[in-house]
């Protein structure tokens, strides 16, 4: 038999992460996949989810490719990337087509997906993804594959996520700097729904909001399809940087403090519980309030979960969401965020951990890793046998490849 080897490859502010799993060719079914390598490395390279240094950030992906190329004992061509970034802009549109035979085909879903991407985008942006909502077939709405169904008129309604051309490109060929080809480029925060979203969820309308360290990223899904996604440039790193602040300290002890005293609820905490924090070099220990770190920590959380509820409000969802809020990425770890944001937002909110399969070991079932395991399924979503990169590819291949995620996500919504 076969085997396939996919790789998902999450790029992120704070860590470059790649796993490598094997998929029987003759099945396509994500219960047959296996993780056989997992590689991180801290990231130096990238500012709100954007490229800033390409050679850091070349660095930090080879390196967390040879760590998982160590440990699958295989070697990797090809990897499906993730992109995110405040660059990014989403909206919904629609198309309209007439069907020619009766009966609509193949050819007249690519029209009329082709008729809903045709609107007028700054000539520095590019379309990542169109995702079809629903089908209409003359005035009957609701359908997801209209194949086969007769009638005279054919509508769809897309959501269409588009990117800055150059910053896809300066994460595509920091990827293929280190020989890797970037087969596929999916928007994170749909990569991360992928592994943690139930389709229960999806159906009921739910709000995936992926905290990462320089981004905070949504993707809202109402009846399985996705209507709303946004790219905050907000994320765990903020928090970070206030403590530092606040507290005068330096980041790295910031950071430790963040993880193992920090919570956003400030009223839940004895107000004489202490702990000892180191300032900068030179400076003697101090004592300081958890309930102060928790207000520091607390004020930027509150400005984040009113930034979501203010989307929310804009774009009229409130009554779409029944599924409540799912919190994931690493940044969604500081203690009290949940109970946060559903007392701001006044939805139900859980944290939301990837779903467990073959070769998962325990460290994966981390929010943080969302992202690069939706990524990896989406690299096993409907694959090809493995070919051996050439390195011909350019970067005038990128729009070939965005349409590869297209169709992907045109297959996983069917
Ligand atoms: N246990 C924890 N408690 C609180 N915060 C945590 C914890 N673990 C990680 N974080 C925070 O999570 C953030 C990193 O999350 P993640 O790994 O999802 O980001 P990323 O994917 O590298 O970044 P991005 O998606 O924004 O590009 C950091 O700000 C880090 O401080
Ligand atoms: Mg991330």
């Amino acid at each position: 038999m076969e085997r396939n080897i996919i790789v998902g490859l999450d790029v992120g502010t704070t860590k470059v992460c790649t796993i490598v799993g094997v998929q029987q060719s003759s099945s396509k079914s994500e219960s047959e996949l296996e993780i056989i390598g997992i590689g991180t490395h801290p990231s130096h390279g990238l500012k709100k989810g954007s490229v800033v240094n390409i050679d850091k950030t070349v660095k930090s992906i080879q390196n967390s490719v040879e760590e998982a190329k160590l440990m699958a004992g295989v070697n990797i061509s090809s990897a499906t990337i993730g992109v995110a970034g405040s660059h990014i802009y989403s909206f919904n549109s629609s198309g309209v087509v007439a069907i020619k035979n009766g009966e609509i085909t193949q050819q007249d879903v690519d029209r009329v997906l082709e008729a809903a991407k045709a609107v007028v985008i700054p000539s520095d942006r590019e379309i990542l993804h169109v995702i079809p909502q629903e089908f209409k077939v003359d005035n009957t709405g609701g359908i997801k594959n209209p194949i086969g169904m007769c009638g005279v008129r054919l509508e769809v309604h897309v959501h269409v996520v588009t990117g800055s051309i150059s910053l896809i490109q300066n994460l595509v060929k920091c990827v293929e700097q280190t020989g890797i080809m970037a087969e596929n480029i999916t928007l994170q925060p749909i990569a991360s729904s992928r592994s943690v979203l139930s389709s229960e969820e999806k159906d009921m309308g739910v709000i995936l909001v992926d905290i990462g360290g320089g981004t905070t990223d949504l993707a809202i899904w109402k009846e399985g399809s996705l209507i709303h996604s946004q790219i905050i440039p907000v994320g765990g790193n903020h928090f970070t940087n206030d403590l530092a602040v606040a507290l005068k300290v330096p980041h790295a002890e910031a950071e430790r403090i963040k993880i193992n005293h920090g919570s956003v609820l400030a009223e839940s905490l004895n107000q004489n519980s202490h702990i000892t924090v180191q300032g900068i070099s030179g400076t003697k220990a101090r004592e300081v309030q958890l309930s102060y770190i928790a207000n520091v920590l607390g004020a930027r959380a509150e400005e984040l979960f009113t930034l979501i509820k203010e989307t929310i409000n804009e774009k009229d969802l409130g009554n779409e969401i029944t599924g409540g809020i799912v919190l994931t990425g690493g940044g969604a770890l500081i203690k009290g965020l949940p109970e946060l944001g559903e007392y701001i937002i006044e939805k139900p909110t859980k944290i939301g951990y990837p779903a467990p399969f073959g070769g998962m070991t325990n460290i994966m079932q981390n929010p943080k890793y969302s992202t690069v395991l939706g990524l990896l399924l989406e690299s096993g979503n409907g694959k090809k046998v493995e070919v051996h990169n050439n390195n011909k590819n350019s970067e005038a291949d990128i729009m070939g490849r965005l349409g590869d995620s297209l169709r992907s996500v045109f297959k996983e919504i069917f």
